[in-house]
């Protein structure tokens, strides 16, 4: 069977990496791929939202499966695309990735179908917006419509900052037509978890909970980045817990997708925050998550080829999907500066023993050399019977590994551990 992954960070190496657990699989590509992903799959010089030359390669290399991990190509229908030409796929097609590529769509579902979250108003006019934010409750969270790299949510603490980041996004458009409309919440506090799941658009499978710690510096302090690592189960995600989003918010989401004509068939991602008032959404997600996946995939028991294609098919009620016991943690290394500006072009070292569980997200070859080339470079992971000693693991690992100036937090699963203390 001939495979593709379409995208290039540390996600899509941990997708490769657990594909080629699969015999079946003869061929396995990835497009564009990176420095690391090269040693387990054959990469290809096609950007993700290259959607017509990936078409081409997918016919050219008669492609059986082709799964497509980042939200760009899923936003511009990518699946579409593919499954129109008769290649089978794993991820959501276009009208379903608005859940996450649209904001305004995603808040007004969670509105009309009664799916907790937090109270918002859509503005499409700049004084409005304003005029809005003069007798609102702070902090309060701004956030850009559309796709933003992440980047596109706003914790303004005062008046002053939340109409900044309105101006941003509408008169200044930072994040251009992403900016166009915005979303003024309810700022919610409370642990966070994610959860990834497994739908076909009628039946949901959680896969095992994550935390991710997205604050570039230690103590959940600086910039938002893409994360800077993970752990996976999440302490916070009790069954009982567990128990109530599946009634409240994973069931009714996926129902609502279908009722609305949009079936949602790939890993829906869900972004949660355990408040006082019980679980509410604060972001759905149409992919995986980058670096939650690192630490979910190495957990997964089952096959991951087999349960995709139960999802393409629309069979996943009877595919039992299973998971290992222990835990997993990913640190992630990155180049000093990030998520500002950072050099690249450094030579890293890992040793061989240590590849297993590295998954690279930022780095390319060069004259036989692994050095890098973004931001976040490195998911250091490493899975245990407990997580404890997944995190331990993980830092010992990161210690073996070497390349100027990285910069990784220290404390990944600090407040993860204290849970289990309390
Ligand atoms: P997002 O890109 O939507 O995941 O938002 C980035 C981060 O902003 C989340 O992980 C939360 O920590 C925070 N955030 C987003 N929405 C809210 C909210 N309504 N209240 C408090 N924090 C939020
Ligand atoms: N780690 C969060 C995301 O993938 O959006």
């Amino acid at each position: 069977m001939k495979v593709m992954v379409i995208g290039g960070g540390g996600r899509e190496h941990a997708i490769v990496k657990k594909l080629k657990e699969n015999r079946n699989i003869t061929e396995l590509y990835c497009l564009p791929g990176n420095g690391g992903i090269a040693r387990d799959a054959t990469c290809v010089n096609i950007g993700a939202t290259e959607l017509e030359r990936i078409l081409e390669f997918a016919k050219a290399h008669r492609i059986d499966y082709a799964v497509v991990a980042p939200d760009d190509p899923l936003a511009l229908g990518a699946v579409d695309l593919l499954e129109e030409a008769g290649i089978a796929c794993f991820g959501p097609r276009k009208n379903a990735a608005i859940i996450e590529s649209s904001k305004v769509f995603a808040k007004d579902l969670m509105k009309r179908y009664h799916i907790p979250t937090a109270c918002c108003e859509v503005f499409s006019d700049l004084e409005a917006a304003l005029s809005y934010l003069q007798t609102a409750p702070m902090p309060i969270v701004v956030k850009a419509d559309g796709l933003a790299l992440g980047k596109g949510v706003f914790i303004a603490q005062t008046l002053l900052e939340a109409e900044e980041a309105v101006r941003a996004m509408m008169a200044d458009k930072r994040f251009g037509k992403s900016g166009e409309r915005v979303v003024i919440e309810e700022f919610l506090e409370g642990p966070e978890v994610s959860v990834l799941s497994f739908t076909d658009g009628k039946t949901v499978v959680p896969m095992i909970s994550s935390m991710d710690h997205k604050r570039a510096g230690e103590g959940d302090t600086g910039l938002n980045t893409g994360g800077m690592g993970t752990l996976a189960p999440n302490p916070y995600f009790t069954p009982a817990v567990a128990e109530r989003c599946m009634q409240e918010i994973f069931l009714p989401t996926v129902l609502a997708m279908a009722q609305e004509g949009r079936p949602f068939k790939g890993c829906l991602y869900f972004g949660l925050m355990l408040t006082k008032d019980g679980p509410k959404v604060i972001e759905y997600n149409c992919r995986f998550g980058d670096p939650e996946t690192q630490v979910v995939l190495p957990l997964l028991k089952t096959d991951l080829l087999t349960v995709m294609q139960a999802v393409t098919d629309g069979n996943l009620a009877d595919c039992p999907v299973e998971f290992f016991d222990g835990a997993a943690a990913c640190v992630i290394m990155a180049s000093e500066g990030y998520p500002g500006s950072y050099g690249k072009g450094y030579p890293i070292t890992i040793p061989a023993a240590d590849w297993e569980r590295v998954y690279v997200a930022g780095a390319k070859e060069q004259d036989g050399q692994l050095v890098s080339s973004g931001g976040r470079v490195l998911g250091v992971c490493a899975v245990a019977p407990t997580l404890p000693q997944a995190l331990k693991e993980a830092y010992e690992r990161v210690g073996r590994i070497h390349f100027d100036h990285a910069y990784y937090r220290r404390d990944i699963g600090k407040r993860a551990l204290a849970v289990g203390e309390a």
